[in-house]
């Protein structure tokens, strides 16, 4: 029997056709797309089709109108959930609705609902946690649009839909990170897709995984200044603190995605400074953690641009982790929809290091 370590490092531990992490050269390739292509080339509707393409009954032309359909279904299952319990976080919020949808639908139906239900269950939570109500979709709209114009109440600028549009798309899917998994192992019993969908959202939340970005803007404005930064972040790592936005265990090298969020947080960001504070400061966390963490190569992760790109998008700290939620539910459905074709139940072994029972009478 192989023993595998602590955190699986190394192990396989499905064969996909969704993604492809290659650690070593810093690239993700998504369904036979370089990840730079993909954020060229597709709308997250778009996107939908080429990771469903060949496990769901649904045309990709018609995915947008769909989606749009099933926001409006899940506008309406909103409504027999609230109100929202007030004593969780934003979150644990949009956890106790996506628990709401029922497992028992086809499943094509259930991944679009389960798509369309998170920015339809986002905005109302970040609306309803500020006193403001909920509003409903406009099934006309892009996926993108539509979110901001249910949270902001207000017409959407080109530039703000279609930067969200490409983070959608940027993290929509990732090999087999830590909620696809959960999501993948809940599939494989037969759970159902919702069940499995909120395992990936119980997953996600931490702040190893999808947790991350809100930390990064505390630490951004922890720092405040880029002279600080040095002393700041050398107390913290000697500390034994983890730098949020920083490493990876899959890559050892910058995180491809971190470049295209980058781009997108420039172009969005009209307060430069902002932009010039996190480079800075990014470039003196690699120095200390190239320093300090001698033999491991921790680079930038997509977390560190992320918290730039929804800072830029006026979204609040507590929404950033629903939002990555928005894009990753496109991934685990795919994969969700993937294991059942097919799939077997997913039941490793364990290495059991405890103590033996006492043989009677040689106690
Ligand atoms: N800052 C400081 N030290 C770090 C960091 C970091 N960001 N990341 C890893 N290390 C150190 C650990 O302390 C450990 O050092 P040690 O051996 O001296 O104790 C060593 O690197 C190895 O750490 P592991 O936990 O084994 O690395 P692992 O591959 O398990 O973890 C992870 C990967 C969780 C992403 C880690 O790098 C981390 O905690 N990063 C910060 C949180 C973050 O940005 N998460 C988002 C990741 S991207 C995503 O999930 C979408």
């Amino acid at each position: 029997m192989t023993v595998a370590t602590g955190g699986l490092d190394g192990v396989v531990a499905a064969k996909t056709v969704m993604s492809h992490v290659d650690g070593e050269a810093g690239r993700l390739i998504v369904r036979g797309y370089d990840l730079g292509d993909l954020a060229d080339r597709f709308t997250f509707e778009e996107l939908l089709g080429v990771l469903w393409d060949g496990f769901v009954d649904i045309r990709p032309d018609s995915i947008r109108a769909d989606l749009g359909e099933a926001r409006m279904e899940a506008f309406g299952i909103l409504q027999t959930c609230l109100p929202l319990p007030s004593n969780l976080s934003a979150v644990e919020q949009l956890r106790f609705l996506l628990s709401a949808l029922p497992d028992h639908t086809l499943e094509e139906r259930q991944a679009l609902l389960a798509v369309a239900a998170v920015p339809v269950f986002t905005a109302a939570v970040l609306r309803l946690r500020t006193g403001r109500s909920a509003i409903a979709p406009d099934a006309r709209l892009n996926h993108a649009t539509d979110f901001l114009r249910m949270l902001r109440n207000e017409p959407i600028p080109d530039h703000d839909s279609e930067a969200l549009d490409t983070y959608l798309v940027t993290v929509a899917d990732h090999g087999l990170n830590a909620s696809t998994f959960a999501a993948r192992i809940i599939a494989s019993t037969q759970a159902g897709l919702f069940s499995a969908v909120v395992g990936g959202l119980c997953a996600l939340k931490g702040p190893l995984h999808g947790g991350a970005p809100g930390p990064v803007l505390d630490m951004l404005d922890a720092i405040g200044r880029p002279e600080n930064a040095k002393t700041w972040l050398t107390e913290a790592v000697a500390q034994g603190e983890r730098l949020m936005g920083f490493g990876h265990r899959i890559y050892r090298v910058r995180d491809p995605r971190a470049d295209v969020l980058k781009a997108v947080a420039k172009r969005l960001k009209n307060d430069t400074n902002r932009i010039q504070l996190a480079e800075e400061i990014e470039a003196a966390a690699l120095c200390v953690l190239a320093d300090q963490k001698k033999g491991l190569t921790l680079e930038t992760n997509v977390e560190f641009y992320t918290a730039l790109v929804l800072e830029a998008l006026r979204l609040p700290r507590e929404s950033f982790t629903l939002i990555f939620a928005m894009g990753r539910v496109a991934g685990w459905t795919a994969h969700i929809l993937e294991q059942l074709d097919g799939g077997r139940i997913i039941r490793p072994q364990s290495d059991y290091v405890g103590p033996m029972p006492q043989v009677a009478g040689t106690a």
